[in-house]
């Protein structure tokens, strides 16, 4: 979890020659440029393991690229499982992997790619097995995203489930390795008895969801620690039926990694209503304080913040101070009254949205911006979800994100490569049950395609289109196979809805007059206190890029014995800025950094299909390469046969860039 590498072979000096060793083909890339890779690969004993876009499990030869064998997993992938990463785990000549494709955790021979036969079910465990609720008709209802943590013969697992209502709860669990048997179970959402069940309602850990550990655990293997870092609990964006803190959502757990026995937390957000999950795994640290070595432990947060702590007491390591909740909330809601922020160090993003933050980039990006936020909410961080909309600054997803923060322990620096661009959350009311079936059709435009394109149908103005009059320009058939496949960027529902309830939306939105377009979509909702999310939206200019200033997404080295920002840069361009002629605003970005002893952090993320390597002393930009898709993922660097390699998937497919296959090794020329 330190993102760190001791090797120094690739270095500042001799950096700026490096070179493709290899590339590997893993194929199966869909067209319709929504297929991802977010796969970190793992090297061990000269064999590389990575996945292909849709979670075929692979290993190379690590100094060639060659393949050795490869595993197809039962779930294959699509948009809503991605996987990034897969555990190794050995003990004398039992060597296995430990994958997770769909619901399933999969042991896997690591050296002939077979099923481990003794391993839970036939060579897998179905993770919405156990759980004490029945979410065994939903396929998606757990999924090992990202790959668990190995304590002696345990692996530590949570999940991403729904964030809507009927979630799966987002339990931890320890999977012995052997046998794939749960041998511990720990309830994010207690229950009765268990310390933090009076910060819900009673019954709430029957039905609600979510505070689920989907980022990934850090073990501290000497202290037999495990910090967990959990989501908010479902619905994400209205906590009407779950008034109180929801302990042990948005928290950071320190339980012992043998027993599962909870020994310290510490919760960053109370009474969520923002889905400001903790996004990244724990870095295990350590500061100086008085020339003393502190064991640390830092959470990066989807607000840009790193809290620190003492890992064995919980003791924050900056004092902290509250941030209060703007008022009032939707009807029913009952925000909590304040949230924790800590002083030092600084937000490595913005945090407060207001005109003065709008895009300076021209003047009719700024005014069609502007013109947006009629009616809009914004102000400090934690201004609440409303019917007429609330800019969320940074976005819904970070600040920090999946990647996670680089350690160097030599430097004391903390690397962490971030987004700042503003979102708009725009709430509906839902009503009771939706009577009619005009309404209930309507409400699946509203759950499936209104994030969008607008409750309104009139898209984003920028590259999303409006579907007005879209009989006009449309056959009905061709509409309904767009639904069902999808095009560009829009997701096919092939894999969501049955193909009645696509044809259903395509003649609602073929044949909808503009008076059956709900107004306000509170005609059936009577006085019921029910609220959704009425979409994903980024708050966009009319060109489709971010409504804020730049820079757009950065890349900061953090001093954490000091507490400060050691440098920040702006991280790559959104390729429509380059066709512009201009660069150097940075872009949003997904995927993770690592940092070396040679003095060098590497890291692609970014949309306009490079890869980097920093100086970490200084965020100069040392070397650069092309690639064929954007690697929006996490590179790995190794030794095999004697060379230095640094490897990464270029698997596209996010922020609208096209999907991609490869995964691409580079290294220094050989002298021979
Ligand atoms: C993730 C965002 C997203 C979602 C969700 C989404 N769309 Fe789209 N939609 C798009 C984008 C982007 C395009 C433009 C596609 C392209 O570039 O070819 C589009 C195009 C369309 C078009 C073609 C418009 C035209 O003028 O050619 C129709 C019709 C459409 N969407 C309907 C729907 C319906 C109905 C749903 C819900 C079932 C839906 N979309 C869900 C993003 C989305």
């Amino acid at each position: 979890m330190s993102h760190h590498s001791p090797l120094d072979q690739i270095d500042r000096e001799n950096v700026a020659s490096l070179e493709v060793a290899w590339s590997y083909d893993a194929g199966e890339a869909s067209e319709h440029d929504v297929s991802q890779i977010q796969f970190n690969p793992l090297v061990v004993k000269g064999v590389l393991y990575g996945a292909s876009p849709s979670l075929r499990l692979f290993a190379l030869d690590a100094a060639t690229g060659e393949e050795l064998w490869s595993f197809r997993p039962t779930a294959g992938g699509n948009a809503w499982n991605a996987n990034r990463g897969v555990v190794y785990w050995e003990d004398g000549d039992d060597e296995r992997l430990l994958f997770g494709a769909g619901p399933f955790l999969h042991a896997v021979d690591a050296r002939t790619g077979l099923p481990v036969s003794e391993f839970g079910n036939g060579g897998r465990v179905d993770l919405r097995e156990g759980l004490g609720r029945d979410v065994s008709g939903d396929l998606m209802g757990v999924v090992a995203t990202t790959p668990g943590t190995l304590f002696e013969d345990l692996l530590l697992l949570g999940g991403r489930v729904n964030e809507t209502e009927g979630a799966a709860p987002g339990h931890v669990r320890a999977f012995d390795v052997r046998t794939g048997e749960i041998r511990w179970t720990f309830h994010t959402i207690p229950q009765p008895g268990e310390p933090g069940h009076e910060t819900w309602p009673a019954e709430a850990w029957r039905t609600a969801g979510g505070a689920n550990a989907w980022a990934g655990i850090s073990v501290d293997q000497e202290r037999g620690l495990a910090f967990v870092p959990t989501g908010s609990a479902t619905p994400d964006f209205f906590g009407g039926a779950r008034a109180g803190d929801n302990l042990f959502a948005n928290t950071l757990l320190a339980l012992d990694a043998r027993t599962g026995e909870r020994r310290w937390h510490f919760q960053v957000v109370r009474h969520d209503m923002w889905d400001r999950d903790l996004p990244a795994p724990p870095n295990l640290v350590t500061i100086l304080r008085e020339g003393i070595s502190v064991p640390a432990v830092a959470q990066l947060t989807k607000t840009g913040d790193t809290f620190l702590f003492h890992r064995e007491t919980g003791e924050p390591l900056f004092p902290l101070r509250e941030e209060p909740v703007q008022t009032p909330g939707l009807p029913g809601e009952a925000p909590a009254v304040s949230q924790p922020l800590p002083t030092r160090p600084p937000a490595f993003v913005r945090q407060h949205f207001s005109l003065d933050s709008v895009t300076d980039r021209s003047p009719e990006a700024a005014n069609s911006v502007t013109s947006r936020l009629e009616g809009v909410h914004f102000g400090p961080l934690y201004t609440p979800p409303s019917l007429g909309g609330t800019v969320a600054f940074p976005g819904l997803d970070g600040g920090a994100e999946w990647g996670g923060g680089a350690w160097d322990a030599e430097t004391g620096l903390l690397f962490v490569n971030a987004n700042d661009v503003p979102w708009i959350l725009r709430m509906v009311q839902f009503g009771d049950e939706a009577d009619s079936l005009s309404a209930q059709i309507a409400q699946g435009y509203l759950y499936q395609c209104s994030a969008c394109h607008g409750l309104d149908m009139s898209g984003d103005g920028g590259p999303i289109p409006s579907l007005v009059d879209i009989d006009e320009r449309l056959g009905f058939l061709d509409l309904y196979r767009l639904i069902r496949d999808g095009r560009g960027r829009m997701p096919g529902q092939a894999g969501t809805l049955e193909w009645w309830q696509s044809a259903a939306i395509a003649w609602w939105v073929y044949y909808a007059e503009e008076e059956d377009v709900p107004s306000n979509w509170a005609q059936n909702a009577g006085d019921s206190k029910r609220f959704g999310n009425a979409g994903y939206q980024k708050l966009l200019d009319a060109d489709g890029l971010p409504g804020s200033k730049p820079p757009w997404g950065t890349l900061t080295a953090l001093d954490l014995s000091a507490g400060e920002i050691r440098w920040q840069v702006p991280l790559g361009d959104y390729p429509k800025i380059l066709e512009a002629g201009r660069r150097g605003l940075g872009a949003e970005n997904y995927g993770g950094a690592v940092v070396t002893t040679g003095g060098l952090l590497f890291l692609a993320a970014t949309p306009d299909e490079r890869f980097r390597a920093f100086d970490k002393l200084t965020g100069n930009v040392l070397w650069e390469a092309e690639l064929p898709a954007s690697g929006f993922a996490t590179p790995a660097t190794y030794e095999a046969g004697g060379r230095q390699f640094v490897v990464i998937a270029a698997g596209g497919g996010k922020l609208g860039r096209p999907s991609g296959s490869h995964y691409i090794a580079f290294a220094l020329p050989e002298t021979d």
